[in-house]
Parts: C-alpha cells; structure tokens; sequence
C-alpha cells in the first residue's frame, strides 16, 4: 500500500473535512461537527487520543512467547483480530461528499471482512444511511453489526429487525447519540431510555444487544440488567459532550466493575496497534477504530481499509510478544506504564 498516495488522495476528496493530519487527534478540527471534528472545544476527542499517550507499553523479552494469537470469539463468531471498524456514516454532512455514502459503507465493511474482523454500519440523520447500512450488511451476509439510533423504542425495532433479517451477528444503539447535534438539527427524534425501556427492547431482539456509549462504572452496571451481550466503552470520538474524560481514563474502573459479566468493547484515539494493546490491557475484550478507517476508505477504498487493519494487527502482534503476551488471554495492565504513576 502506498500510504502516501491513498492520504493525498483521501485530502483532496475530503476538502477542508477532514486535514488527514499526522496524526488524527483532534486539534485541526475541533469543534468542527458536523464534520470529522468532535464537538465544543474538541476537548472529548483529544481527551481521547492524550489518554493513551499517557500509558506505555512495559518491554518483556525473558520468555518463550514468539508466536502470539489474536484470535477470539466475539458474539458467537470466530475472529482474526480484537480490531474492529466503527460505524462511520454521513459523508454528505461530515466529509464534504468526499465518496458516496454508499461507497463509504461498502469500504469500511468490506475491509473488515477481507482482514478477518467485523464492521458496523450506523445510522443517521436521513434514513437513507440506514439503508445504506443495512443493504451493505446484507451484501456481507450479515458479517457485521448495526447500531441505530437512540430514536422512538419502535423505531429502533424496525431497523435493528431488518438488520437481524440481513443476517446481522449483533445488533445496537449509539445510546450516546441522546443529544446528538445532527439528529436534532435534521428534526429526527433522539433521547435517553431507562434501563427498563432498554430491557424490553433487548427482549424483543434475537440477536447479540450492543449498548454503544457507556462512560461510567455505574452505568456499565445498569447495561448488566438490560440484557445486552456488550457494552462499548465510547464518548462517540468526543462528538456528542464536550469535556467528557478520554475513554482510556475510564475503561479501567468499568472494567473492575463489569468485566468478564458482558463483553467491553472501546474506542476513541485509537491509532495503532500498540493503542490497541493498550486497550485491551486496560480491560477491554475488543477495540474499534473510527477515524482513521474511514480516512483509509476514502483514500483508497476496501483494500486500504483492510490494509490499516493488517497494519493494525502486525504492530500488535509484535507488542505482544515484546510485552510477553502469547494470547489476548495474557493481555492485562502488568504490560503497562503510567506516565507520573
Ligand atoms: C464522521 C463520523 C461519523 C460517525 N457516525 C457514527 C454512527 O453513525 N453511529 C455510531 O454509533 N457512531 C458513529 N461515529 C462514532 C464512531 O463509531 C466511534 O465511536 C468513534 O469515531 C471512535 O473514535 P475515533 O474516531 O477517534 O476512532 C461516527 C464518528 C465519526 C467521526
């Protein structure tokens, strides 16, 4: 893959959507939402990414770990790596048009089947992206997951159904999306529900639940009594509330309380496989990645996307066997380093 070309090509497609800086964290864009950017100050998004930085990785080589195994077993299904892709929608009010929308699904999707892991396709304020989603989750045979909306309870249960009808291996809603600024402006109803809203939902539903956009232990324990069969720990790429903590800071106390009881997801700032291990030392069971893989399906379409994931993957399995770790089993917070801890 030549990385040169495909952000080149991906800057000029975005216009002034999306900088593809360096290094994707925040700064160029804050406030910039709708857009790429997060929202306010950019102080969530860049929380994110600084969260992180703030950990380190501990190098351990006295040990006979030289082949280390990604795998695992997410909703039933086998994958090759704990990397997914985020859903990622609305090129027309985030990125300038910068591809179809339909272009934009296909890519983030497809990359994630051909490197063995699993997309997600969103909604949003036109149900056009809806469908878009839907139809590319069932161009996939339903290797992957669709998050609605927070909207109407019976709203919610028509799209997840027809997403279980396209073959869906889980399905979700972007709880965090309760206030989200494109959805209002649009006219589209979103809100919070009660735990007992969500478990009768969840009730009706024949697929894996996933609630997207948990931020506190006590809510991670709430999600236990809801049904769901996982959580993402996620402030939506700092989108939704300005001045939320990084996801990085917060997944080790959501993880103390809920660990092993469902399975945690996280996402935000994640740039690298060595993020990714940091992550899933932090607690998490798997990690997604949002922007930079939708600046790869701009850039240079399903095969850089899948090739972000591989990248992804090698820096990971060259942390683990510099950290000790022979399997994700392994992963835990001995591998890492605090800065001022
Ligand atoms: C342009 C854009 C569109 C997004 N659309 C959705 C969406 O439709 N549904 C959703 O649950 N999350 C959506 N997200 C949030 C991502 O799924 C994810 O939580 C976030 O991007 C992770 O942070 P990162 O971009 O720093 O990796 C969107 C994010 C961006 C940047």
């Amino acid at each position: 893959m030549n990385w040169a070309e495909i952000k080149k090509t991906a800057r000029e497609r975005f216009g002034p959507a999306c900088r593809v800086c360096p290094v994707c964290d925040g700064r160029a864009c804050a406030g910039e939402m709708p857009g790429m950017g997060g929202v306010g100050s950019g102080a969530s998004f860049m929380s994110n990414v600084a969260a992180l930085a703030r950990y380190r990785l501990n190098l351990r080589t006295l040990h006979d770990n030289d082949t280390p195994d990604t795998r695992l077993t997410l909703f039933g299904h086998a994958l090759e790596i704990p990397i997914l892709v985020a859903p990622v929608a609305g090129t027309a009010p985030n990125m300038n048009n910068a591809v179809s929308e339909e272009d934009l699904a296909d890519a983030l999707m497809g990359g994630a089947v051909a490197a063995g892991s699993l997309g997600m396709a969103g909604d949003g304020p036109s149900p056009k992206f809806a469908e878009i989603g839907l139809a590319t989750l069932a161009r996939y045979e339903g290797r992957g997951c669709f998050i609605s909306k927070p909207r109407h309870a019976e709203d919610i249960l028509r799209l997840l159904h027809q997403a279980e009808d396209a073959g869906a291996w889980a399905v979700g809603v972007d709880i965090d999306a309760a206030g989200i600024i494109n959805m209002v402006r649009a006219g589209q109803y979103v809100g919070p529900k009660p735990v007992s809203a969500w478990r009768d939902i969840i009730a009706r539903l024949g697929r894996p639940f996933i609630l997207k956009g948990i931020m506190t232990p006590d809510e991670a324990e709430m999600a236990l009594d809801t049904g769901a069969a996982a959580i993402v720990v996620s402030n939506h790429g700092g989108r939704i509330l300005d001045h939320t903590p990084g996801t990085a800071d917060v997944l080790p106390s959501i993880a103390a309380r809920v660990k092993g009881k469902i399975t945690i997801l996280a996402d935000g700032g994640v740039r690298s496989g060595y993020d990714v291990l940091k992550m899933l030392a932090l607690g998490a069971d798997a990690v997604m990645v949002g922007r930079p893989m939708a600046i790869a399906a701009v850039g240079g379409g399903k095969e850089a996307v899948a090739a972000l994931l591989a990248q992804y993957a090698d820096q990971l399995r060259s942390a683990m066997i510099l950290t000790g770790c022979g399997s994700l089993a392994d992963v835990n917070a001995r591998i890492l380093w605090r800065d001022g801890a």
